[in-house]
């Protein structure tokens, strides 16, 4: 069968008719790559593709991540779901951070490339997912307000993300937080190739060169300003979607879904190839 590729509004890209074992070529996953830095996110429509072809493809986009769960028989394979008795009982928890707009890997020095999503099992109740472009909201911004936003700081912490999620913590809790180190990044981030994008998202605590309150209250306009309907792409899963987003200019989140849900995702994700700057 040949694959169809039609590109969606106001980014993405949606390739039905394609199988796992045909992606795992280098010309596929070279074409992948240069599709997704111009569209920002590739659907692949009931690919089905199994564990061992998810891995090699990831391989051949780049150089994946061994996943913090450990827990799959490939280490670069992360489960997604909110039901502690699939996964990791902490990570399962920490997974409620995912309903909040976010970027992969933002308190790292080097954010994550790309993340691969695929879907084991769906939630017919809710659990899509919208992916909002902080390139196209960088664009977008009036010429004063990128000239206020020049030269800002920001800092990004697993703490102010999970306090989004989970915002009256025990001890315990806000101590296992704070052990992840946080990072300082330009509040925008221009790549060596001239494109700029907005770094915000539930990881952004404050604004080093402004007082709390200002600095906070800028970021959260900032995010409502990137999240608006004409940046955001939403995605409603089907078993078997491949999905991968540019992770770098890409804000994410899942919709609501129950805890009890039967939602379960595998992913693998690239490492950074590009340090913020
Ligand atoms: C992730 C993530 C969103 C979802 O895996 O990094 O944010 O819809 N997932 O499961
Ligand atoms: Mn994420």
């Amino acid at each position: 069968m040949t694959a169809a590729f039609t590109p969606l509004s106001p980014f993405g890209m949606e390739i039905t008719g394609a199988s796992g074992d045909q992606l795992v070529h280098q010309e596929a996953a070279d074409r992948c790559r240069e599709l997704l830095n111009e569209h920002g996110v590739m659907i692949y429509r009931e690919l089905d593709i199994g564990d061992d072809d998810l891995v090699a493809f990831t391989r051949l986009l780049g150089e994946p991540e061994v996943a913090k769960t450990s827990e799959h028989r490939h280490p670069e394979i992360d489960t997604i779901t909110l039901d502690p008795a699939k996964t990791n009982a902490v990570l399962a928890g920490y997974r409620r951070g995912n309903f909040h707009w976010h970027i992969d890997g933002a308190t790292i020095p080097i954010p994550q490339k790309a993340t691969l999503l695929t879907a084991r099992e769906v939630d017919p109740a809710g659990g899509d997912t919208e992916f909002a472009s902080t390139f196209l909201a960088y664009q977008a911004l009036p010429e004063a307000e990128k000239a206020r936003l020049d030269g800002l700081t920001v800092v990004h912490s697993f703490a102010a993300a999970q306090l989004r999620a989970n915002p009256t913590p025990t001890d315990e809790e806000r101590a296992a937080w704070n052990r992840v180190p946080s990072r300082t990044h330009p509040l925008v981030w221009t790549r060596s190739n001239g494109r700029k994008s907005l770094l915000v998202g539930a990881t952004a605590g404050e604004v080093m060169e402004l007082p709390g309150q200002e600095g906070q209250a800028l970021l959260e306009r900032l995010l409502d300003w990137a999240t608006q309907p004409q940046f955001v792409l939403r995605h409603q899963w089907r078993r078997g979607d491949l999905v991968i987003w540019d992770n770098t200019g890409m804000l994410h989140r899942a919709l609501p879904f129950e805890p009890t849900s039967r939602r379960l995702m595998h992913r693998t994700t690239l490492v950074g190839e590009e340090a913020v700057a």
